[in-house]
């Protein structure tokens, strides 16, 4: 049988690891991005956009966070509802840090950075009953509207339509929905009888 020299491995293959560089654009900056609009709109919709996406990120936590350790009657419900929210929430973190870079910018990306920068509260570790897991929610997605609409107002002045365009379409659409379905759920309306029905 003929057996195989071993062989010298060539150098271009090689995987080169452990390199480590300066970073080629600071957090915070904006670099010039040939889209017609101002370096100042720019920097402005980039700086906004940041704290939405810190605060996106961090709703979307929250919801995977509930889905894990929702509790009760109506656990299978909201297991599933959460989750699904959870994924409408990422697909809007990805629009959101994917038109800070298209500005020009730099999209925070780190849980420690989001955690320095959002303004939803930080809930605890362990587990919470279903009425206080969805106020979290409630109290999390008004943060997030009212700043996404104060936002769009001024992207809208300062014209950029697209930055806009992705506040109201994207953002504001799907947390408003999403309060909807979640808002519902700590109605306290009878399971099974009505509202002064008499017994029998
Ligand atoms: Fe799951």
């Amino acid at each position: 049988m003929k057996t195989s020299t071993p062989r010298k491995v060539a150098r271009s293959a090689a995987p080169l690891t452990h390199q480590h560089a300066h970073e080629i654009q600071a957090f915070g900056s904006v670099v010039p991005m040939p889209i017609a609009l101002a370096e100042g709109t720019r920097r402005t919709s980039a700086e906004n956009l940041n704290q939405l996406l810190a605060d996106t990120m961090t709703l979307r936590d929250l919801y995977k966070k509930h889905h894990w350790q929702v509790s009760g009657p109506t656990f299978y419900q909201l297991h599933l509802l959460f989750d699904k929210h959870y994924g409408e929430q990422s697909e809007l973190v990805d629009l959101i840090a994917e038109r800070i870079m298209m500005l020009g910018g730099v999209s925070i990306a780190m849980s420690a950075d989001v955690a320095e920068t959002t303004l939803i509260p930080r809930p605890p570790k362990g587990r919470e009953e279903v009425p206080v897991q969805i106020s979290r929610l409630l109290h999390a997605h008004e943060i997030v509207l009212e700043e996404a609409r104060a936002m769009a107002r001024k992207a809208a002045e300062d014209g950029d339509d697209g930055t806009n365009d992705l506040l109201v379409s994207d953002v504001i659409r799907t947390n408003e929905m999403q309060v909807w379905f979640v808002a519902e759920h700590v109605v306290d309306g009878p399971l099974a009888r009505a509202d002064g029905e008499a017994a029998t």
